[in-house]
């Protein structure tokens, strides 16, 4: 018996917790929004779909009812504001943070064991959020930024080589944002031979450029940020979670040393597996790398600030 509960029966979070029914990662689904109906309307509907997608998992939609979500094994939160085109990641903070808060009192109430993922935007600063207002161990709060980026870089990459999409490895590091993220062209390749066999130096860095921006081009062309790639990444993170798995996922986590920072949730790769975080992966950096690492560090601690001159921790 495993049970999951997506905070936010928005585009995210409705994908989120479809994706998980369709893959039955979990027993239960459980799927929470203020809005009257939404969550209850959105998995009734989902549940229509189990003998045409020949799945059985118990699917919940609880309008702001966090006792129904009790006992929660993993929570993933995408409540808050999407973005809009034009805007940055950073300019939700201050709406965001409040939902937020309110989310993890919910949590850490009735799903005390949970695991959580955080989803909503400025995702780093809000993993932190998550962290310090939880008070949970750090392996137990993770955001999910890197694994969305990298499978975005991927995507980018099988377009540049013309090699299979599923032939290629790439990771994102760092901060999820348009400037702060770190597709790391170093460790990229078509099943371990190096990108640089396959394309040239202008399409890899194009590549990277349009990994960067990958959020943004959605927003431009739907009018709000994206759903099925993030809906799915987290559900990945889940999955990896609940069925022990041990993937290494880029995700943000709390670091107290490694790769030299200290105090911030940021996007490193770790295996993931049933107790949440199990070790941080320290990669062999380039020297460019570490310092782009650092100039997104930084970037991260400068919005977390935020939270403190807005008093949210
Ligand atoms: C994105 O990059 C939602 O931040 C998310 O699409």
């Amino acid at each position: 018996m495993s049970k999951v509960t997506v905070v936010g029966a928005g585009a995210v979070g409705a994908t989120c917790a479809n994706v998980m029914a369709c893959r039955e990662v979990a027993s239960e689904v459980v799927l929470i929004d203020i809005k009257e109906g939404l969550s209850e309307g959105k998995m009734l509907d989902m549940y229509q779909c189990s003998t045409l997608m020949d799945f059985d998992t118990k699917l919940v939609g609880a309008t702001n009812d966090y006792k129904r979500s009790g006992n929660s094994d993993v929570v993933v939160i995408t409540s808050g504001i999407p973005r809009k085109p034009g805007m940055t990641r950073e300019e939700l903070i201050g709406t965001n943070a409040e939902i937020m808060k309110g989310v993890i009192a919910n949590i850490v109430k009735y799903s005390p064991r949970a695991i959580i993922i955080v989803v909503a935007n400025p995702m780093d600063t809000l993993t932190y959020l998550a962290l310090k207002a939880s008070g949970l161990p750090k392996n137990r709060v993770i955001g999910m930024g890197g694994a969305l980026d990298s499978s975005r870089f991927k995507c980018y990459l099988a377009k540049a080589t013309g090699a299979n999409i599923n032939n290629i490895d790439g990771m994102v590091i760092g901060g999820h944002g348009d400037t702060t993220m770190i597709p790391l062209l170093s460790k990229a390749s078509v099943n371990g031979v190096p990108v640089t066999q396959f394309a040239s130096k202008k399409k890899l860095a194009e590549a990277v450029a349009n990994t960067m921006v990958g959020g943004a081009t959605l927003t431009k062309l739907i009018g709000t940020s994206a759903w099925y790639a993030p809906g799915a990444a987290a559900s990945m993170m889940v999955e990896s979670i609940l069925h022990d798995q041990k993937k290494l996922i880029p995700c943000s986590c709390y670091l107290e040393g490694e790769y030299g920072e200290n105090d911030l949730c940021i996007g490193v790769p770790a295996i993931i597996g049933r107790k949440g975080i199990e070790k941080i992966v320290e990669l062999d950096l380039t020297k460019e790398e570490i310092e782009k690492f650092a100039a997104s560090a930084a970037a991260v601690h400068k919005t977390n600030d935020v939270l403190r001159e807005i008093k949210a921790i």
